[in-house]
């Protein structure tokens, strides 16, 4: 038998995080909403923090024609590889704005930002933490996003 776990440290609170962290979310936090999403409302941000110290922020861009919408955490993650080239991501913070009102917890990201964030941590050989958060601050911390793939494919399987 395999099993596989996943370990998330969980916060109530942005009082709890360590500056460092807090800072990254709330990068997050301020772009929140400045996104393209007029057809499903639903604004996420996700915030780099490459291993200079610099933050760089993504934020969900969708399209008329839905295939097109890309997620904030490859826009990121885009614009990370892109204004700090050959730089390591350390860390990611990832909010949402939730139109229904109905989440309390934080989101993770979806099938094809974990697959995106499992090249990246393979390029650059050392793992991503996310700090996956929301408006109402409660924070979930995973210290290796490969972690939410588990079994996955790359590059070493061609
Ligand atoms: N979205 C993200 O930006 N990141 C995720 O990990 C999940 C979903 C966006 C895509 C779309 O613009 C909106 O949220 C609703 O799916």
């Amino acid at each position: 038998m395999k099993q596989i776990n996943i370990e998330l440290e969980t916060y109530e609170s942005l009082q709890d995080l360590t500056r460092n962290d807090r800072t990254l979310v709330e990068a997050a936090l301020k772009r929140l909403g400045t996104g393209h999403a007029p057809y499903s409302q639903f604004h996420v941000s996700a915030a780099c923090e490459s291993a200079d110290g610099e933050i760089w922020i993504g934020t969900n861009q969708e399209n008329a024609s839905y295939p097109v919408g890309i997620c904030a955490e490859r826009v990121a993650l885009s614009v990370s590889n892109m204004q700090a080239p050959g730089q390591a991501i350390r860390s990611m913070a990832i909010v949402y704005r939730d139109p229904s009102g109905r989440h309390h917890d934080p989101l993770a990201p979806c099938g094809m930002c974990r697959q995106a964030l499992s090249e990246q941590t393979q390029r650059q050989e050392a793992p991503i933490r996310l700090l996956l958060s929301n408006e109402k601050g409660a924070t979930w911390i995973c210290a290796d996003a490969n972690s939410l793939l588990p079994l996955s494919f790359s590059l070493k399987d061609l």
